[in-house]
């Protein structure tokens, strides 16, 4: 019989915990027994799972032994207090906050770009999810940068709202009715008003006057790809979508690369959709095509008229489903198909 696992879900009731659910199901994931966990606001609560209904426990509450993988994605400072916890009864998180993706013997893994790299899992029973910025540009830079090397990335992002969780979807939307309604907003979640405008601030600012979200990109760029040479230049902006992650990503090769090639080059790749037509309509956009599959899809694939080995793509991917919980999904099938 094939070998099941008990699963812990942290974050259950948020947008990527119920996702990751719903991805798990989709995907026969062997789950002998699934635990979902929340705060104690949400205890009691259900979640539907491999057609039964299971029960939300408080993570406070927990004992991590009962479980052997934990997929985290409830907040930075919860990692940092129960990741240790859980690790210490032997249940291998995979963690979807930014709080353990710098650490050095931490692996930071896209599957399409760095699968070897789950190995080191057993450093410390962790393995952190990247950026959802960061592994939809990575996804589709990989092909590129295996066959010619990339100096240098510019990019610039159009991030939807669900990257905030479910209240800045709620924030959107009720923003929307209000103004539509001749109301006014409520501003609480996002420095400024969201609907009907684009803000160009994603975390905190830093030092360096470029925001925590880019660096992220950066940092992060640097430690999948293994290359501490690579420049990434991001500005990162939250835009009124709901589902669904752009990017304008322009690099600068270290050989050329035609656009027909690099459009070759990507129609084979693994989780990549080329569309890329040069006609209305033929590109891909968030919420119509992206939107719920799995892919991330690449388009206005174009050689830099302003540099000899400059290339533009224009990058789009749930960024619920393969910016966090689908990439964790995918981290957690190699795992058990190799490791244990
Ligand atoms: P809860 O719904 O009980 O607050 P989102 O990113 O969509 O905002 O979701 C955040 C997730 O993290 C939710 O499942 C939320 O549970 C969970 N969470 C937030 N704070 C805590 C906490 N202190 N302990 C456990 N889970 C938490």
């Amino acid at each position: 019989m094939n070998k099941k696992y008990n699963v812990a879900v942290v974050g259950a009731t948020g947008a990527v915990g119920e996702t990751i659910i719903s991805i798990l199901d989709q995907r026969n994931f062997p789950v002998d027994n699934l635990y979902p966990l929340a705060s104690a606001n949400s205890a009691g609560k259900k979640v539907f799972f491999q057609g039964k209904s299971w029960t939300v426990q408080d993570l406070d509450k927990f004992d991590f032994s009962q479980a052997q993988i934990g997929l985290f994605s409830a907040g930075g400072s919860i990692s940092e207090k129960y990741v240790p916890i859980a690790t210490a009864k032997n249940c291998i998180v995979i963690d979807n906050t930014s709080h353990f993706r710098r650490e050095k013997d931490i692996p930071l893994v896209v599957p399409e770009v760095n699968e070897h790299a789950i190995a080191d899992y057993k450093n410390h029973n962790i393995i952190a999810n990247p950026n959802c910025s960061t592994i939809q540009m990575l996804v589709a830079l990989k092909p590129i940068y295996d066959a010619v090397g990339i100096e240098r990335i510019n990019v610039a992002t159009y991030q939807a709202v669900s990257g905030s969780g479910k209240k800045a979807i709620e924030e959107l939307t009720k923003q929307i009715t209000s103004l539509l309604n001749g109301k006014e907003v409520d501003v609480s979640v996002y420095p400024k008003q969201i609907a009907f405008n684009v803000i160009p601030h994603i975390d905190c600012f830093q030092e360096n006057k470029y925001t925590k979200e880019e660096m992220k990109i950066v940092w992060e760029t640097k430690k999948i790809f293994n290359d501490e040479n690579i420049l990434v230049n991001p500005t990162a902006v939250r835009v009124p979508v709901i589902y669904g992650h752009s990017e304008a990503v322009h690099i600068e090769t270290k050989n050329k690369i035609s656009a027909k090639e690099a459009k070759e080059l990507l129609s084979k790749a693994n989780g990549v959709t080329v569309i890329d037509k040069c006609e209305d309509g033929g590109y891909a956009t968030p919420f119509v095509e992206a939107t719920n599959f799995d892919n991330t899809f690449v388009s206005r694939i174009r050689e830099d008229i302003s540099h000899e080995k400059g290339l533009n793509l224009w990058v789009v991917s749930d960024n619920v489903r393969k910016g966090a919980a689908l990439n964790t999904i995918q981290i957690a099938e190699v795992l058990i198909k190799k490791y244990i």
